[in-house]
């Protein structure tokens, strides 16, 4: 008899499926962006897993954010001082994710859904109040910079002027409200919308990170995703983001949509690399094996945020089928619009493509050091940075170009620990810092002479993890978590005879 077999006859087979049931939907309330994965069932409006999926209010999932304090923004142009960082926060928010408008179709094996993603601050969690006030480089002064670059001198000169009329500064000093959700105004703003000359501009009136993000469904795009109900290998994995199967914010074959939404991945993990899509980037994003890891008494596979991801020269394997393109269309219209755009394979490139930078690609132009994301792109043209928290895992000169940042890697790095028998996600910290970049102008007067720095606005992270008070809710007198996962793989259609089957055989089942 194979050894899983002992255990079942062991356990037996009904008490067992409690256990599974009761375990997986523990996890569900508490896994990666309060969402879950039951592997044993794939995706279905009547899977188990369902409701947890359309609606995580019920879990427990939070957002914390902690900003930086500029604490010396008049010494910027004094080159003998650094930019002084004072880390503020958290600022914690409850996070409930709410998928809606969810049409499934059987006939391919996915759901198209949209999600809605609400807020509500947690003061007890908080260090610190809403009403703090921070003081930020200018974004929105940064940004005009930043698009006008290429513009004609005359354009530049009139930005130039708006600045110096508006009495702007470089830096911002406003509420920790204002900067995430009301939003403040800025004269830029108005102005830019008004000339009609910024047709790339955000639809906005205000700037604020998560200005009028809460309880929208229009940031995350609709997402088209695999149910693994024919084919678990392909669960959770996202096949379109806005109706398209590829993206116009990255050179092919990076532009590619692949990688899991995040919330299920297929059973029988291998220590391959694992690779996420995420919206707000614009891109999928790799996570490589680090190590076996033993959390809370489960094995687990933990794979992070690395060079793959963060370095500017990385290379891929890239199958032709990946290099997708996208007929012309602005960036503004395809991040938020849901018009389908024609994908047209190119001939030229439509050949096996052995490796590829994929650095270069995502790189947009110009490369910046190892350790920040280049998602300008992807943010209407704002010089936005992605890195891990006090750029952690990069190039050592972002973080000495301040004063304040101390990169450690048990606070500051970004992994999904997954039980390798069944993918589960037993413990995920999800931990992002988003950088502007700021650099010298030759004819906006304001930036003519400062420095060139990635500088961080704000670091987020989201922690979830298995509850210790899982096991005593679970866990009846002497079954080990282990050889629970291990029976819910391998149970079989119809309760026939494990001998008669080999492992390779066998699929997954749901057993209701
Ligand atoms: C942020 O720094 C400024 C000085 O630049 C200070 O006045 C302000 O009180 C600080 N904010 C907080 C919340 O500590
Ligand atoms: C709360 O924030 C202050 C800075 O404003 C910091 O010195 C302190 O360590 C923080 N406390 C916790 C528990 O994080
Ligand atoms: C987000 O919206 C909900 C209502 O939809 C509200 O209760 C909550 O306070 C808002 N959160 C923030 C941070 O403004
Ligand atoms: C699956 O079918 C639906 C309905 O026809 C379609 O909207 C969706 O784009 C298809 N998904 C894929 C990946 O082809
Ligand atoms: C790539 O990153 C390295 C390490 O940070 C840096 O030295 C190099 O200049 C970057 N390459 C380009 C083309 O910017
Ligand atoms: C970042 O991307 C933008 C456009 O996507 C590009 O213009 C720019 O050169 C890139 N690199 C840097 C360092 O800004």
């Amino acid at each position: 008899m194979r050894p899983w077999t002992v255990r079942r006859a062991l356990l037996g087979s009904a008490g067992l499926t409690l256990i599974i049931f009761g375990a997986a939907l523990y996890l569900l309330r508490h896994a990666i962006f309060g969402k879950i994965v039951n592997n044993v069932l794939s995706l279905t409006p009547n899977s188990k897993a369902y409701e947890m999926w359309r609606d995580t209010d019920k879990m427990n999932t939070y957002l914390d954010i902690y900003f930086f304090n500029w604490t010396n923004p008049e010494d910027l142009l004094d080159l003998s001082k650094k930019p002084n960082l004072v880390q503020l926060g958290p600022y914690s928010f409850r996070e409930r994710r709410e998928k809606v408008n969810i049409v499934f179709h059987p006939e391919n094996d996915t759901v198209s859904y949209q999600q809605r993603r609400t807020w509500f601050l947690d003061k007890s969690r908080s260090n610190g109040s809403l009403d703090d006030k921070i003081c930020e480089l200018n974004v929105v002064a940064v940004s005009a910079a930043e698009k006008t670059r290429f513009w004609p001198y005359m354009m530049q000169q009139s930005l130039s002027y708006m600045l110096d009329q508006f009495s702007s500064k470089y830096y911002v000093v406003k509420t920790v409200d204002e900067l995430l959700f009301t939003g403040f105004e800025d004269h830029l703003i108005s102005m830019g919308r008004m000339s009609g000359l910024d047709d790339t501009a955000p639809p906005f009136d205000r700037f604020g990170w998560f200005y009028e993000r809460n309880g929208s469904t229009m940031f995350d795009g609709t997402n088209n995703m695999a149910t693994g109900v024919n084919d678990i290998e392909n669960l959770g994995k996202v096949l379109k983001w806005n109706y398209q199967n590829a993206t116009n914010y990255y050179e092919s074959p990076c532009n590619a949509i692949e990688g899991s939404a995040g919330e299920f991945w297929p059973p029988y993990r291998t220590t391959e690399d694992i690779r996420l899509f995420t919206p707000d980037i614009c891109r999928p994003v790799t996570y490589e094996f680090e190590k076996e890891v033993v959390y809370k008494g489960i094995q687990g596979y933990k794979f992070a945020l690395g060079k793959k991801t963060l370095s500017n020269d990385t290379r891929r394997h890239y199958p032709h089928q990946q290099f997708k393109y996208v007929e012309s269309m602005t960036t503004a219209e395809g991040f938020s619009s849901a018009d389908p755009t024609v994908i047209k394979p190119q001939p030229e490139i439509d050949r096996d493509f052995k490796e590829m930078n994929e650095g270069k690609c995502y790189c947009n132009g110009e490369c910046s050091p190892m350790g920040v994301l280049n998602i300008t792109a992807c943010r209407y043209g704002a010089p936005g940075f992605i890195s891990l928290p006090h750029f952690n895992r990069g190039d050592k000169v972002l973080a000495s170009s301040f004063t304040g940042l101390q990169p450690v890697d048990d606070k500051h790095s970004f992994y999904i620990t997954l039980e390798p028998t069944t993918g589960i996600p037993i413990d995920v910290a999800a931990r992002l810092q988003v950088n502007i970049l700021l650099r010298p102008s030759k004819s906006v007067v304001m930036f003519k002479d400062v420095p060139t720095l990635y500088f961080p606005m704000f670091w987020f992270e989201m922690k979830v993890g298995i509850p210790d008070d899982m096991f005593t809710q679970n866990k009846p007198n002497g079954v080990d978590m282990s050889q629970v996962k291990t029976e819910v793989v391998y149970m079989d259609k119809a309760g026939t005879s494990e001998d008669t089957q080999t492992r390779t055989d066998r699929r997954l089942h749901p057993k209701l």
